[in-house]
């Protein structure tokens, strides 16, 4: 299939884009690009790709934008139950680490996970997923984190890899059995610290092998390093111990308190650290120097109505590796959309259109250890990229809360995007 006429095409880079370079599109105007076997074989323009692969189908960009699917590197889509009466009590002025402390907040999502079977856990994360993939997210990362009790947490690991074989939607899933302290151990975290390390993580690896064997990617281990969760040492204690195991880390820092989490991540090696609003100078140089990409999640501190967001200057300024995701979740971030992010970001973090497009493909692949596979129109990678129904990139964050995308094409297959929802072209 050859995808022709678009007003600009898209191309990324393949490596990350780090501090100042952030934003290089790599644009190609009348630009096509050539699909064979859900694989890129080609990028260049109109002339040229019909001039060396005549007789291809067609599918005409003309008056869009042509770009790679939205890499979305940090989620909690799989929960039941909602939060809409905390919500209400927020904005009645509760804080949201006060409602968690009374037992609610993580904790009352935990209970409503809990109790639903797994066939409703997948059939209400089924549409958050199709949610996401109709707004452009072609492949997402995706937490357990609300069960905080094995059996629940390998229900939520089972359910993700039945999503994931499913599709459309790609999957890296992530284990988050330290999203908080189990309400068991409400007066023993560090009981429940020892939990996670000394029963879950080795259940874990042996679950995946037998579970996953043929992934190609093991799941990421991550921590909610913050007060009222896992305090540094115990972050520590459970990073350390995934590594032991082989796992991949990524963590929850500087979300409301500065405990040294990114820095953390950094001494370990993560491939990400996430949240970074509190985030001090050290910490920031920290990532200047390392290849931990540091994820903000804009809709996070706009869900909670804060004034707080990612000091993304700082990051970039420092020359580190800055990713966007939603952070989608029923607590503070119950939104699906790539494309509302990168509104926020061009707002609150005053990022251009362009540095928020690379943060939310190549930066994003990267965050995740996928940009082998995606984040850029690259030859030999995966067909995952967008027809937008604009003339020019910048209307991603200039305009928002409708959706840009008129066709989204995973690994080579086509889907018209018709009012959020999608059919097969
Ligand atoms: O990333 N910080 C921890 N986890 C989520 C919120 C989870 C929830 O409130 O249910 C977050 O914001
Ligand atoms: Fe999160």
């Amino acid at each position: 299939m050859l995808i022709h006429s678009a007003t600009q095409l898209l191309t990324l880079t393949e490596n990350p884009q780090r501090g100042r370079d952030l934003g290089q599109l790599g644009i190609i105007e009348n630009g096509a690009v050539l699909i064979r076997d859900e694989k890129i074989v080609a990028t260049g323009t109109t002339a040229e790709l019909r001039n060396s692969y005549p007789g291809e189908p067609p599918l005409d960009a003309t008056g869009c934008v042509v770009m790679p699917g939205f890499v979305d590197p940090h989620t909690h889509v799989i929960w039941g139950g909602d939060r809409a009466a905390e919500f209400e009590m927020r904005l009645e002025g509760k804080h949201y680490l006060d409602i968690l402390a009374a037992g609610g907040g993580i904790i009352s999502t935990v209970h409503a996970t809990r109790s639903a079977s797994i066939e409703s856990l997948i059939a209400q994360t089924r549409s958050r997923l199709l949610r996401m993939f109709a707004t452009g997210t072609t492949t997402a990362e995706a937490k357990t984190g609300y069960g905080l009790q094995t059996a629940t947490e390998l229900r939520l690991l089972k359910a993700l890899l039945a999503l994931d074989d499913e599709g459309p939607i790609e999957l890296a899933i992530t284990f988050l059995g330290a999203h908080a302290i189990a309400a068991e151990y409400k007066d023993d975290p560090q009981g429940y610290t020892d939990l996670v390390t000394g029963t879950m993580l080795p259940i874990l690896q042996q679950w995946w092998q037998t579970h996953a064997p043929k992934r190609k990617n093991p799941p990421f281990v991550d921590v909610f390093c913050e007060n009222q969760a896992f305090n540094l040492a115990q972050s520590r204690q459970v990073l350390e111990q995934a590594k032991r195991l082989g796992f991949p880390l990524k963590i929850h820092a500087d979300e409301f308190d500065n405990l040294g989490g990114t820095s953390l991540a950094v001494e370990l090696g993560a491939a990400s650290a996430d949240h970074l609003v509190k985030t001090s100078d050290a910490d920031i140089a920290a990532l200047g120097t390392s290849d931990t990409v540091a994820v903000s999640l804009p809709c996070t501190p706009f869900g909670l109505a804060e004034t707080d967001y990612t000091p993304a200057q700082k990051i970039i300024d420092a020359n580190a590796i800055l990713a966007l995701a939603t952070d989608c979740n029923p607590g503070t971030a119950w939104n699906e959309s790539m494309q509302f992010v990168i509104a926020l970001a061009c707002r609150y973090l005053k990022m251009t259109p362009a540095q928020a497009i690379a943060a939310s493909t190549i930066n994003a692949a990267h965050a995740i250890r996928r940009a082998d596979r995606v984040g850029s129109l690259t030859p030999g990678k995966q067909a995952d990229l967008l027809v937008l129904s604009v003339p020019d990139y910048r209307h991603l964050g200039y305009r928002f809360g409708t959706n840009l995308v008129r066709q989204v094409v995973k690994r080579g297959q086509v889907y018209s995007v018709d009012m959020g929802y999608y059919r097969t072209a």
